[in-house]
């Protein structure tokens, strides 16, 4: 399939004014890619409306409203919902809990009678990689994609905060694991950002072409960049793990060299966070 380039955000013709007015609620908002969500609709004018658990931060003047809600309980949902003209769908529990999750975000769509636009991130690879969090996340997909509601569903590769922070967790080991024959296309979160807040002003637009990072890379390489830009010396070890999912990912199942449409770099994403010596 053919990537898109994002669009402006001043096309509003797609969408019609209505929606255009109307909030985006951004569940997840205060996330890795929901917080840059939040920040690429409001800078182009787009009435913000954040979902998360906590109540908003004091002294927090952003220009969007906050909702407090949780989608684990429905606690606050019905509220959340209400009055939007699209949702851009970033929240995750890391786990099963995210199917129920979404049956109730999208349960509380339907009480409240609207008909907003719902856009989805997944996981390239959910449905080729037997990883219990892939398939709670093709569930969702299949969700969003049959809720009787207009929708699009953008698949992405893993972000590059996620491939530095798996080596964060092991600073305390004398030793840094890696996954041995497996690589990852790393993907800027904020590219992503670019490209769900396209798809909100684009209108719905079904599943589009999934989207990589520019390179495919080693893990052990990876981790090995990662540690140099921290300035921690560590061996890296490459660990070979059984079983069907690492198979999968072994083969490349989570990854989309066709669709290597990003342009930020893993080593530019880690040299725009390093500060620099002296
Ligand atoms: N990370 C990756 O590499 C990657 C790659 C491709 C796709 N994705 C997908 O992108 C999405 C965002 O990932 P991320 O890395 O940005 O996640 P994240 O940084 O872990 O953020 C998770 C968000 O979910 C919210 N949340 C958690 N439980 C909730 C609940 N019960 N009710 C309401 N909100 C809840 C949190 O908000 P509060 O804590 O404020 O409540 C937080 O804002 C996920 O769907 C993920 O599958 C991620």
């Amino acid at each position: 399939m053919e990537h898109r380039e994002p669009v402006e955000f001043d096309d509003a013709a797609n969408t019609g004014r209505r929606d255009a007015d109307r909030p985006v609620l951004v569940t997840g908002g205060t996330g890795t890619l929901g917080r840059r969500v939040v920040r690429r609709l409001s800078a182009k004018g787009r009435a913000v409306r954040v979902l998360s658990r906590r109540p908003r931060p004091a002294g927090d003047r952003e220009p969007y409203d906050w909702a407090t809600g949780d989608l684990s309980t429905g606690e606050g949902i019905d509220a959340a919902v209400e009055g939007v003209g699209a949702i851009v769908h970033c929240a995750t529990t890391i786990g099963r809990g995210d199917v129920a999750a979404t049956r109730r975000l999208v349960d509380a769509v339907r009480r409240s009678g609207g008909g907003p636009h719902l856009v989805h991130i997944s996981i390239v690879g959910v449905d080729r990689v037997p990883f219990v969090y892939y398939r709670a996340k093709l569930a969702t997909e299949r969700i969003v994609a049959g809720a009787g509601l207009p929708w699009s569903i953008l698949r992405a590769t893993q972000f590059h905060d996620l491939i530095a922070r798996i080596v964060d967790a092991q600073r305390r080991l004398p030793v840094t694991l890696a996954l041995g024959g497996v690589r990852f296309q790393p993907v800027d979160a904020g590219e992503v950002a670019d490209r769900l807040a396209a798809l909100v002003v684009g209108g719905p637009a079904g599943r589009v072409p999934d989207m990589g990072g520019p390179q495919v890379r080693d893990h052990r390489e990876l981790t090995r960049t990662t540690l140099r830009a921290r300035g921690r010396r560590r061996p890296v070890l490459p660990l070979r793990l059984p079983g069907a999912v690492f198979r999968a990912y072994r083969e490349g199942g989570h990854l989309t060299p066709d669709h290597a449409v990003g342009r930020v770099t893993y080593d530019e994403y880690l040299a725009a966070r390093t500060p620099p010596a002296g």
